[in-house]
């Protein structure tokens, strides 16, 4: 996969209308439908403040939640206009459609200088199936294609992919950082490169394991799907979380981390409960997990092992909680994470989703090199994937 993609500045964007792609895709609160995290419109600022100095007329669009091609008044992107008007200090114009008339009319008479947001992509379903006249009719409004919404690259949609087809497509600045510097960790690390994989499910993480198994010195596994590794070894797990039909893949990764000379490290204590609640009682129990018990976070020895594990480090990639860092009892094991990661003098680079808001929530996300805004994107970047939204940018 070719990350070094032409930008928006390898472009004379003066005078020109741009359209382009962001991931306002903001989290919501669910009975008032506010936006809770303005951080993805914050992301997309540098790119729109370039653009609209530098003379371009910014055609912005979006997607917001799965409408799955339904016009949905909780999903209208309207209240991400308002807030990115707020932001930017100018007014942001809102067209009531995508690309329909009241869309075509306001870019057309869009001048150097002004945005505007077009309605959410998805209340129309040909843009989740990459429909080739709504791709055409995107593009139809604009002279060039920037794509600045990483956390949307997997997506091969119309917005995200098909428009290229018809603009020379660039990146924007969010997309260009986030590519060269998960990028450069993946294809010239600064070694020792250690990996951090947590979260719950081994099915979730599978490609991303194999892929850095081929790159990293260490990997480590905490989170849930350490219990099914746990299993392979052949300990008791009692009630944790397993996936049986992943044993033997578990097992077989053990032993190719041996044969290949990676390091590969799993919980050697564990902090657990009877049940999953946020005030069940919690039990530290080493190895061995009783039958009555689940698996909830990492234990304060295993803290240490992964603390000493990423010390000393070149770079260190972080996707997925070491326990159930949203219960506070169970929280411990990622805090000490993400502080070992913090206090590492390493590159540091931590998945978007989970291991993001754990980092944010936790206060150590000043300490971190990047922190990707990319959920989904960043775990299948990690997996080595062609990416979509990528692979049609221009080739610098
Ligand atoms: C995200 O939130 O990860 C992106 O905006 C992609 O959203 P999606 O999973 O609905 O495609």
């Amino acid at each position: 996969m070719n990350y070094n993609k032409k930008t928006i500045y390898d472009v004379d964007v003066k005078g020109k209308k741009i359209l382009l792609r962001c991931d306002f895709n903001v989290p919501q609160d669910k009975e008032t439908g506010a936006i809770t995290s303005d951080k993805r419109i914050v992301a997309a600022l540098p790119t729109i403040r370039y653009l609209l100095e530098n003379g371009a007329a910014v055609i912005a669009c979006s997607h917001l939640g799965k409408p799955k091609g339904e016009w949905k008044s909780k999903l209208s992107l309207a209240p991400v206009a308002q807030r990115l008007s707020e932001l930017l200090g100018q007014e942001v114009i809102f067209a009531a459609d995508i690309i329909g008339e009241d869309a075509q009319a306001k870019a057309a008479a869009l001048q150097p200088g002004q945005i505007m947001l077009l309605e959410n992509l998805r209340f129309d379903i040909r843009e989740e199936k990459n429909g080739e006249d709504f791709a055409k009719a995107l593009a139809d409004m604009a002279e060039i294609f920037v794509s600045d919404a990483f956390g949307t690259v997997h997506r091969a949609h119309a917005s995200t992919a098909g428009v290229a087809a018809y603009l020379p497509a660039y990146s924007g600045l969010l997309v260009d950082k986030e590519l060269s510097i998960m990028g450069k960790a993946l294809e010239d690390p600064k070694r020792p490169f250690v990996a951090v994989l947590g979260g719950a499910k081994v099915s979730d993480k599978i490609n991303v394991i194999n892929n850095l198994l081929e790159k990293a010195d260490t990997i480590i596994i905490g989170g849930g799907m350490a219990y099914t590794f746990k299993k392979a070894q052949g300990f008791q797990i009692g009630k944790s979380l397993l996936e049986e039909d992943r044993i033997e893949y578990a097992g077989d990764m053990i032993a190719k981390a041996a044969a290949k000379g990676v390091r590969f490290l799993l919980p050697v204590d564990n902090l657990c409960a009877a049940e999953f609640a946020a005030d069940a009682e919690p039990v530290l129990v080493e190895e061995d997990i009783p039958e009555d018990l689940m698996g909830m976070d990492i234990g304060p020895k295993t803290a240490e092992l992964f603390g000493e594990a990423v010390k000393g480090a070149g770079t260190i990639v972080w996707n997925g909680p070491m326990g159930v860092f949203e219960f506070d009892a169970f929280a411990g094991g990622t805090k000490a994470m993400a502080k070992a990661l913090a206090e590492s003098g390493a590159i540091t680079i931590v998945g978007g989703g989970d291991s993001a808001s754990a980092v944010e929530k936790l206060g150590y996300a000043d300490s971190i090199t990047h922190i990707s805004t990319g959920g989904g994107a960043s775990l299948e970047f990690l997996e080595g994937q062609e990416l979509p939204g990528v692979a049609c940018l221009l080739d610098k």
